[in-house]
């Protein structure tokens, strides 16, 4: 086995090309009556997948656990989206400087490949992009809404007016799903409404916990790297109050090559299984 390759253990055993192994679960066969709805977080043994940034404040993705490999994986589910959910806390981070580019492959040479991907289905250049946001206090910046990608912006109703007017100003748009905050099931049949079916969470524990709640989350995809960081102030996979969902576990494959041989588990767990067509 070389390091272009993983082992599958479940639910067979095998050995595969790391290039191109979530792009064969060919999410966009999977056909569900709602929008099919997943996310991905890359976590420590210990579930960290945020940690305080001590040079720029707020929270990132700690920098023991972030790998081009599970990079890779985490591209070849994006690609696959005709909407990707980010949140108003990712577009100020974003504009401070302080954020990962995570919602753009159109100029990474890394995934020219996952592009050629895109324009063989007919899709369009990237997908549309979805900002879920409370305080909608978030610049939108140019470089996301390239190539006249659509942005769309959900919040709730009691949602500041003069914020809503200056967003719809700028952007033509903003929609409510939810009273006082955007509630899982309305946001995803709302989403539905308007054409979209494959829709991929890049955010984080809140709105994981808000597809969640409402069993509005068909797939996590869950990295984890065999180390464990430690540490009082951090963020888990889910934040907000008690749930229980169950996620029986679909794939699972083991890479041991990432940092000099730490290695790390990728794992697809899913809510309910849908229907290829
Ligand atoms: N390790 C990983 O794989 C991974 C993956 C994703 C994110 N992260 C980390 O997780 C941290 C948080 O990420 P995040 O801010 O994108 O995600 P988040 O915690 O899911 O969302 C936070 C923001 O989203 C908006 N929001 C969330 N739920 C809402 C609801 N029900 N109604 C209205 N607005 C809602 C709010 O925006 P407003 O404040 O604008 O109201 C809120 O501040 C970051 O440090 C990020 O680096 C790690």
């Amino acid at each position: 086995m070389t390091d272009d390759a993983i082992l599958q253990l479940y639910p067979n055993t095998a050995t595969l090309p790391l290039k191109g192994l979530y792009l064969g679960h060919e999410l966009r066969r999977l056909a569900t009556q709602t929008p099919f709805v997943y996310a991905n977080f890359v976590t420590s043994l210990d579930g960290r997948i945020a940690v305080p940034d001590q040079e720029k404040g707020g929270m990132k993705v700690p920098p023991q656990i972030a790998n081009g490999r599970d990079w890779r994986l985490f591209q070849e589910l994006a690609i696959q989206a005709d909407l990707i959910i980010t949140t108003g806390r990712y577009l100020r981070d974003y504009a401070a400087g302080k954020a990962q580019e995570i919602l753009r492959v159109y100029d990474d040479p890394r995934f020219a490949d996952l592009r050629a991907w895109r324009t063989a289905q007919g899709l369009p250049t990237q997908p549309d992009l979805v900002v879920v946001s409370s305080s909608l206090n978030f610049p939108m910046p140019e470089a996301l809404t390239h190539g006249g990608r659509r942005v769309l912006v959900v919040t709730h109703r009691k949602a500041d007016p003069q914020r809503v007017r200056a967003l719809e100003a700028e952007l033509g748009q903003v929609l409510t799903a939810g009273d006082e905050r955007v509630e899982g099931r309305t946001f995803v049949q709302l989403m539905g409404e308007m054409g979209y079916r494959f829709i991929y969470s890049a955010a984080g524990p809140r709105i994981a916990h808000m597809l969640l709640a409402d069993g509005m989350l068909d797939r996590l995809y869950l990295t984890q790297v065999c180390r464990v960081l430690g540490g009082t102030s951090f963020s888990t996979i889910v934040e907000g109050p008690p749930l229980e969902v169950d996620l029986p576990l679909l794939h699972l494959y083991y890479d041991p090559y990432v940092f000099d041989g730490v290695g790390q588990w990728f794992a697809c767990y899913g809510r309910r299984e849908a229907v290829v067509i």
